[in-house]
């Protein structure tokens, strides 16, 4: 439909035809609005909500239902606007924008301070009444961030080859840190408070061992570091670092040089190939490893080492330089190695803070420094990471929680120098944003277990062919699986697509809400019902209302309704019935 301010006419459309006589006059009438100062014509009738859709202005709805209300003429500006997250301002009044009609000429603010204000505390305040976990307890432990209940589904249904794909999205050296992590997820685990923690570095380290097992065997799995046949390419080189130009990148056609090829080191390279980087990795020593090479013996073989590091250099775009040991100490080296290449990422752990200062690089009393959230140092394109942000770190009793941390530098690294050569500008690396239930007492704990997927209620398995205490390789097949049907599933089953997830991150509100609502003295309990394949999870719900206006949209029979007033009202199935039977036609 086209027209202007003045009133033009539009050509009828079907849907036209199909109206009303007065909403059809009300549509071919069109008003001339501002949105954030640009301009647009839109037929009389449309909400705010509905113009800014059609500016591809993003404002956050969460009560306001897509698929009816508001959408034909028949349907009223009537949402019931119980969330707020939807306002906008207008001549000096805040109102929900999908309630609200534009006038002609009207001038609607949707980006500012003020407005983002009030939309941060509206989420804030549903945030003060929600419990629940958008991501699972272990995951807050784990620095490296791995999905952990996703790798549990998918070893728990025998699919290695998804539980491998899951790992290598965080971790691509799982065979090794399946042997010497301690573990901090498993201190997170919720498991423990029952009877023990779920077994999740062994787990990880089955599924990294077994990687390399097939991979050794020639079996095809789904991902490409274990396809290949290890071919590493071994330019040996003595003396200082000079790189070698070989040719264009296979995708993006940039290049970077990591300089230090440990834990940090490698994970960098992983990622950044499979970004589409050629990489070029720098190593003093004859081999690549760096620190983890000094945990070998029987906990760590060396051959496990090697192999799960062959993995990594075998990968298609990287280039291993070994006996290549940058000279430090002179401003001439950076700025060489920054002509040969887009972006270079110090990655050796063992380098000395004088010497760093000497070749122009900023450093406080704890290490080189380097951007929050981008490991970018005080040169353009020269990025660090991994233990030589912390070199007083080491080595002490915690150096073995520092190679998962390692681990977590290099990938959020890579992501960094990713965001700077592709989007030529730098996105922080954000904390997981995510709502997080209190700690559980003992009768919450037990409504939780009794509604995970499948109880988990067995008792810790250890692998029964394990030749030593911590032989992560011990697991069988059936084994490993047993072990992993223990985990209670914490995370939230809505988390990919959810809209108060996506919003509170955005506007970066409080996900304990506690700014506006100070702390919330006690949380509803934690229920889970099961009903026709749908998860109804009261602590959950932020009486958006659109489920009972979906079951009248249904004609379910009995449906949902809000039960009570005020603060207490909740949503349920009236007269007492079971979900089952007020979801009968859903
Ligand atoms: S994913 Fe959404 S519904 Fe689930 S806990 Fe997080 S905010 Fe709540
Ligand atoms: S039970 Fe599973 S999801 Fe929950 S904290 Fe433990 S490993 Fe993580
Ligand atoms: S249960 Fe109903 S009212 Fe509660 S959040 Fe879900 S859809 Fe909204
Ligand atoms: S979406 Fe407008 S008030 Fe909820």
């Amino acid at each position: 439909m086209t027209g202007d301010a003045s009133g033009a006419i539009a050509e009828p459309s079907l849907g036209m035809v199909l109206m009303p006589l007065h909403r059809r006059f009300l549509f071919r009438i069109m008003y001339k609005i501002l949105i954030d100062d640009v301009e647009t014509t839109v037929p009389a009738g449309t909400t705010v909500l509905e113009a800014a859709r059609t500016l591809g202005i993003d404002i956050p709805t969460l009560c306001f239902h897509d698929g009816g209300f508001h959408k034909g003429a028949e349907e009223p500006a009537c949402a019931p606007t119980t969330c707020q997250v939807c306002l906008v301002g207008i001549d000096g009044r805040v109102v929900p924008a999908c309630a609200t009609r534009v006038e002609n000429g009207m001038r609607i603010e949707s980006e500012t301070d003020g407005i983002k204000r009030l939309r941060r505390a509206a989420l804030e305040l549903l945030l003060s009444d929600h419990a629940g976990d958008c991501f699972a307890p272990c995951q807050f432990g784990c620095p490296a961030r791995l999905d952990i209940p996703g790798m549990m589904r998918a070893i728990r249904a025998g699919d290695h080859a998804e539980a491998l794909r899951i790992v290598h999205e965080t971790i691509p050296i799982p065979a090794i840190l399946g042997r010497i992590c301690p573990a901090p997820c498993e201190k997170l685990c919720r498991r423990k408070d029952i009877d023990a923690p779920v077994a999740i570095c062994r787990l990880k380290g089955f599924i990294g061992e077994t990687a390399l097992r097939t991979a050794r065997d020639g079996a095809v799995k789904r991902d490409g570091a274990v396809e290949r046949d290890g071919a590493v390419e071994r330019a040996r080189k003595d003396g200082p670092l000079v790189p070698e130009i070989d040719g264009e990148s296979r995708t993006t056609g940039k290049r970077v040089a990591i300089v230090g090829a440990g834990a940090t080191g490698l994970t960098a390279a992983h990622y950044l190939a499979r970004f589409g980087f050629r990489v070029e990795l720098f190593e003093q020593a004859d081999g690549a490893g760096g620190r983890l090479r000094e945990q070998t013996g029987d906990r760590l073989p060396e051959s496990l080492l090697d192999a799960e590091i062959e993995t990594i250099l075998g990968q298609p775009g990287i280039t291993f330089r070994p006996n290549t040991p940058v000279r430090w100490g002179n401003a001439d080296v950076l700025r060489e190695i920054r002509e040969r290449f887009d972006a270079v990422l110090l990655a050796g752990g063992s380098c000395d803070v004088n010497a760093l200062k000497q070749s122009g690089l900023d450093c406080g009393e704890k290490g080189l420094l380097v951007g929050p959230g981008t490991y970018t140092t005080s040169r353009n394109g020269i990025f660090a990471a991994g233990t030589l942000l912390r070199p007083n770190a080491l080595p002490n009793a915690r150096s073995n929680v520092l190679v998962v941390r390692s681990v977590a530098d290099g990938r959020e690294a890579a992501e960094s120098i990713h965001s700077h050569l592709v989007d030529n500008r730098i996105h922080p690396v954000e904390p997981l944003w995510s709502v997080r239930m209190k700690k559980l007492d003992k009768t919450e704990l037990n409504a939780f277990v009794e509604t995970a997927p499948d109880r988990g209620m067995r008792p810790r398995c250890e692998p029964k062919n394990a030749a030593g205490g911590y032989t992560a390789d011990g697991y069988t097949a059936d084994e490993a699986s047993e072990q992993a049907s223990r985990c209670l599933h914490c995370d939230c089953p809505g988390q990919s697509d959810c809209r108060l997830l996506h919003y509170g991150r955005a506007y970066r509100a409080n996900p304990s809400g506690e700014s506006v609502a100070g702390k919330t003295a006690e949380r509803p309990r934690m229920r889970l019902l099961h009903g026709q394949g749908i998860l109804f999870e009261p602590s959950k719900c932020i009486k958006c209302g659109l489920c009972v206006r979906i079951t009248q949209q249904r004609r379910e029979p009995i449906g949902l309704t809000l039960i009570g007033r005020g603060f207490g009202v909740e949503i349920g199935v009236p007269f007492g019935r079971s979900l089952n039977e007020g979801l009968g036609r859903s």
